[in-house]
């Protein structure tokens, strides 16, 4: 990836004494990071339920350790996020929160206080934000509403006022608006709604960078060539509409899950790796795109088991590394791809 002026990386987790999720305090997990990754994202640790117990508190013990192992580790860091823009992701007291007499200004005094707070805490070590993150109903296409943006009269100023704020807070920084609009059919309604809300940006002057696309990636059966080919249609279209305004790519949380395919390890492996490969072969045929990242090195750690487990409950292998970290078919497909 560095060769070719790319950067590769993954999330990485605080975790707790005794339960090493994901964390740089398994030496193990460190020692991996450390060998493949040129960026790290925090998988949890920046976003509101964690950084913001309440309206008045902010608690960065967890982030601050983890950008303190980092910036030892000479990693930068990417932001995740600034701002979930769903009622679901945000903290539960946002949901009662008093907006007081004037509700558009105290709305706006929380959002502008909380990125510009997090943006100047850690200044250049971090030079990419998801400052905005899936504020698109992919069941309609239109924008969520959450407590916050319904006190300031709408979800578009909102989520404007994100990016106008920390391009002022950040200015060294790539802004990103981060979805996981994915590239199968059912997902036309989301990506269109995506496109919708890129197209507003740039009528509005809003300062936003890049798209980052997820990549939580599900393989479709046992046809592995039939789901790459199928990547050449809409799929495309949307990103050529999207590059075409101009906007960068960056693959944010690129995992797989092993969707129609046996339960047999090395069928599984190889299905997983030969779609992942022919999913970076066409996302790599866009210059736009220079930094990846895995959501999660290995399947010890990954939030897929607990997300979507399979039908048969065969663990899922969603990773580069299987969970003794011993690299799978996936991690030579990765650097085959680059
Ligand atoms: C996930 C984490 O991996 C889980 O640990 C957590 O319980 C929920 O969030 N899209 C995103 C990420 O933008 O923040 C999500 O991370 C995965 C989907």
């Amino acid at each position: 990836a560095a060769a070719k002026g790319m950067r590769l990386g993954s999330c990485f987790a605080y975790g707790q004494p005794g339960a090493d999720r994901g964390s740089f305090a398994n030496p193990a997990y460190a020692a991996l990071l450390k060998r493949d990754c040129g960026l790290l994202v925090g998988e949890n640790e920046m976003k509101w339920q964690a950084l913001r117990p309440s309206a008045t508190r902010f608690d960065f013990a967890r982030f601050d350790a983890m950008m303190a192992w980092a910036t030892a580790n000479a990693m930068p860091v990417r932001g995740h996020n600034l701002l979930w823009h769903q009622p679901k992701w945000m903290p539960r007291w946002e949901e009662t929160h008093n907006f007081g007499a004037t509700p558009v200004r105290a709305a706006e005094r929380l959002l502008v206080d909380h990125i510009t707070t997090v943006c100047r805490r850690y200044g250049t070590r971090i030079p990419s934000y998801d400052v905005v993150n899936e504020a698109v109903n992919p069941a309609d296409g239109a924008l969520y509403q959450t407590a916050l943006s319904r006190a300031m009269g709408g979800a578009e100023p909102t989520l404007d006022l994100a990016f106008h704020t920390a391009r002022a807070a950040a200015p060294h920084a790539q802004l990103v608006y981060n979805d996981y609009m994915s590239w199968e059919p059912g997902n036309a309604t989301h990506r269109a709604g995506v496109l919708k809300l890129l197209e507003g940006f740039k009528a509005r002057g809003v300062p936003v960078d890049a798209l980052g696309v997820q990549s939580h990636l599900v393989t479709q059966g046992t046809d592995t060539r039939a789901t790459i080919a199928a990547l050449d249609g809409d799929w495309r279209r949307f990103l050529d509409a999207v590059t075409g305004m101009g906007y960068g790519l960056v693959i944010t949380e690129l995992d797989v899950r092993d969707n129609g395919l046996p339960a047999d390890i090395a069928v599984r492996d190889r299905g997983v790796a030969d779609f992942t490969r022919g999913y970076l072969d066409l996302m790599f045929a866009y210059p736009a795109v220079r930094d990846v990242l895995l959501w999660g090195m290995t399947d010890r750690y990954s939030w897929i088991e607990g997300f979507e487990p399979r039908k048969d409950k065969v663990p899922r292998r969603p990773c580069p590394y299987d969970s003794a970290f011993k690299p799978k078919p996936m991690h030579a497909a990765i650097a085959a791809a680059l």
